[in-house]
């Protein structure tokens, strides 16, 4: 096989942008703010807080320090670490070449959101039934993905220096400024409904980080701990392959500690500010009903009504709002491509254009048949959970629910057993700096993660 040079982040900010574009994306947009006005307010932001920097950090570090140590990606690198457990790489990387797809496709319907805002149709957005009438559509929803799945394409073939890196560092504080400037906004709005009620946007904020307690039992605190370790796992990226293929392009001088503690900080920092801006805009416009969306509903359904019930303002709103969840949609797109194509690159020597037009392609061809599940290919499914479920949903349920915990359990297992914990402590230490809360990492991955992760697994399988 010829051996090729491995690219590697400029500098730690680089990869601190570029893994936070990662883990900055829907999840955190569409899901965080919807779970935590469900799950009790400030007690579900406490416990996110808290399983963020336990969990999250294991489980993150564990990843970028796997990738730097081996200088694969995770197609490779589990057998380079060991090489029985190689299979354990092929599932890693199955993960995101299921969710690349199906990702792609959301990111053209946000690219079409986007563009109908920016063209004044904030109206046409938010008219009953048009997300229905759109995706139901043939064509429009391919011609997007294209559009979208191209943009990716292109800054992944750049590279890790002239695309990701040089990408993330633009998008990233855009991203960041356009999310504190709705958030502002969204807590300072007022509105007064048909009938004669008037509710602040501080009032929505209040209902979003006061904690309640009321009704909580043993078991639903169970449930608000998995509510927030599941919405953490898919959010910092962790278990899809692409923080591997990351840390494998960090310098063996950087600092691993330093960089994932302002990843964790960063990705948990938008979650809580896009809770501000949704959670308040939402109560105000659309009450306490309209906060029981999440998901393509919440974000193509509810704000764009909320939007058009902000009058003129609402289309600028609106704008911003469809480009900054483009922003986030691209840079994790662009990661989720990355983890699959240096895959490529490492397992089959190929060289990078080659690699990112075969995983184009099929992405493309895939992405087809999920857009058609919507239209010529719709049948009724339901999920092991008793959710209806189309094409889309289905790869999103394997590769969340099932492979996602998998490869994290098997993971935990290989470093907290298999190679002990000292492989991950060393790499992070290999540049002379302290690791920090290395008992906690290894009690975590030895024991505290695997067994969360396997209770987890069995909740996705609806076995309770
Ligand atoms: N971590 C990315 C998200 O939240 C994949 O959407």
């Amino acid at each position: 096989m010829e051996k090729q040079k491995r690219n590697s982040f400029k500098g730690s900010l680089g990869f601190v942008l570029a893994a936070a574009g990662s883990a900055v994306g829907l999840g955190n947009i569409w899901r965080f703010p919807y779970l935590a006005a469900k799950d009790g307010g400030g007690m579900f932001l406490l416990v996110y807080v808290i399983l963020a920097v336990t969990f999250g950090f294991t489980l993150l570090i564990t990843e970028v320090a796997i990738g730097r140590k081996t200088k694969q990606s995770p197609l490779t690198a589990y057998g380079k670490l060991k090489k029985s457990w190689k299979g354990l790489g092929a599932v890693a990387s199955l993960v995101p070449m299921i969710i690349l797809p199906y990702y792609c496709v959301i990111g053209g319907w946000v690219l079409k959101y986007f563009l109908l805002y920016l063209t004044g149709g904030g109206q046409t957005a938010a008219a009953e039934g048009y997300f229905n009438s759109y995706i139901t559509g043939q064509w429009q929803p391919v011609v997007v993905l294209a559009v979208f799945l191209a943009a990716v394409a292109l800054i992944v073939y750049r590279g890790v220096n002239k695309g990701i890196e040089s990408f993330s560092k633009v998008l990233m504080p855009l991203l960041v400024l356009f999310v504190i400037v709705i958030a502002v906004f969204s807590m300072t709005i007022h509105h007064q409904d048909e009938s004669g009620v008037t509710r602040t946007g501080l009032q929505g904020l209040a209902v979003y980080l006061i904690p309640r307690f009321q009704g909580m039992t043993v078991s639903r605190f169970f449930s608000v701990l998995l509510d927030a370790m599941g919405q953490l796992f898919y959010s910092l990226s962790v278990a899809m392959g692409i923080m591997i293929a990351y840390g494998s392009y960090v310098r063996d001088d950087a600092n691993l500690r330093t960089s994932v503690n302002q990843i964790e900080i960063f990705d948990t920092a938008i979650a809580l500010l896009a809770g501000a801006m949704i959670i308040p805009a939402v109560f105000v416009f659309a009450g306490e009903e309209g906060m029981k969306a999440s998901g393509p509903g919440l974000m193509f359904v509810t704000l764009p009504k909320v939007f058009s019930a902000m009058g003129r303002i609402g289309g600028i709103v609106g704008c911003l709002f469809f480009a900054m969840v483009l922003f986030a949609a691209l840079t994790s797109a662009i990661s989720i491509m990355e983890a699959v194509v240096a895959g490529f690159i490492d397992r089959f020597a190929l060289s990078r254009p080659k690699a990112v037009i075969l995983v184009t392609a099929a992405t493309f061809a895939i992405g087809v048949i999920v857009c058609f599940g919507y239209n010529v290919l719709y049948f009724q499914a339901a999920l092991p959970t008793g959710a209806s479920a189309q094409i889309l949903d289905i790869m999103d349920y394997v590769s969340n629910n099932i492979l996602m915990p998998l490869v994290s359990i098997g993971t935990c297992i290989l470093i907290g057993w298999v190679l002990k914990p000292g492989t991950v402590i060393e790499e992070v230490e290999k540049n002379g700096t302290k690791m920090g809360r290395k008992t906690l990492y290894i009690v975590m991955v030895k024991f505290v993660a695997p067994v969360m992760l396997i209770v987890l697994f069995l909740k996705s399988l609806g076995l309770f």
